[in-house]
């Protein structure tokens, strides 16, 4: 190999680091806008809803409002959260990867608040009404086990959890994906003639489970 003339590495070393450097930093500008917007975004609905609650904005049914848009804002957490791994892996960004605990931590509070309006204020906490619901309404059954599926995965996303359990958190994690199923399910059988937005949250999730499988990994990355 020919060696490089001293003279000429000092000339090119010193821009092409400089542009590596700035680079970085740009990029790492665009990484800390896309946290803000995210967390952001995760947090307008809550602020959304507390406004009209104070301003009397939420229709003339309150209680259905609320249930309506903390169950939707828990879906579109969760769907969100599950798109975080395959935009990593195969658009190799993974910096993205982190936004995905607190995507699912939101979800899963959307989810309690969700919950809580409709045991608390619809139902008065009365729990043999609740009951008697839930044996009478499949969609309520499917909601639940929608939720009991999120709650190991928000007991389990601290740091200390993940050590604790090694390759078994990542396993217990695909929970997920079944409580994003059955939210589907959960809205599919509650809507009554509309069914094109519950359809179409469950094709986004069709299209997140197949990106898991290896085999569309390996064709969408050397694509
Ligand atoms: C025990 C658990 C749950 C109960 C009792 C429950 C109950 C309800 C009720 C009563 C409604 C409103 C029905 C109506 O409009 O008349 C509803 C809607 C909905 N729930 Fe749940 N739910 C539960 C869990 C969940 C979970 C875990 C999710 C999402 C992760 C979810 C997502 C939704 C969605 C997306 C809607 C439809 C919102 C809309 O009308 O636009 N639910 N749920």
């Amino acid at each position: 190999m020919v060696p490089r003339p001293r003279a000429l590495e000092a000339d090119q070393s010193p821009p092409h680091r400089a542009s590596t450097v700035g680079r970085r930093a740009r990029d790492g500008r665009w990484r800390a806008v896309v946290q803000v917007v995210v967390h952001a975004g995760a947090v307008v609905p809550l602020v959304m809803l507390i406004g009209d609650a104070l301003t009397g904005g939420l229709t003339a049914n309150p209680i259905q409002a609320l249930t309506a848009r903390t169950g939707t804002a828990a879906l579109v957490c969760l769907i969100l959260s599950l798109a975080v791994t395959p935009f990593a892996g195969v658009g190799r960004q993974a910096w993205a990867v982190p936004l995905r605990r607190p995507l699912g931590l939101y979800a899963f509070f959307y989810a309690s608040l969700h919950m809580a309006t409709f045991a608390g204020l619809d139902y008065g906490l009365d729990w043999r009404l609740i009951w008697d619901t839930v044996l009478e309404k499949r969609y309520i059954v499917a909601g639940a086990g929608a939720f009991v599926s999120m709650l190991p995965l928000a007991l389990t996303s601290t740091r200390g959890w993940q050590r604790r359990l090694g390759p078994g958190w990542r396993n217990l994690h695909r929970l997920a994906y079944l409580a994003a199923i059955l939210a589907v399910i959960h809205f599919l059988w509650l809507v009554k003639a509309d069914i094109r937005q519950p359809v179409a949250y469950g094709v986004g999730v069709a299209v997140l489970l197949a990106l898991r499988l290896p085999a569309v990994r390996r064709r969408l990355r050397s694509w």
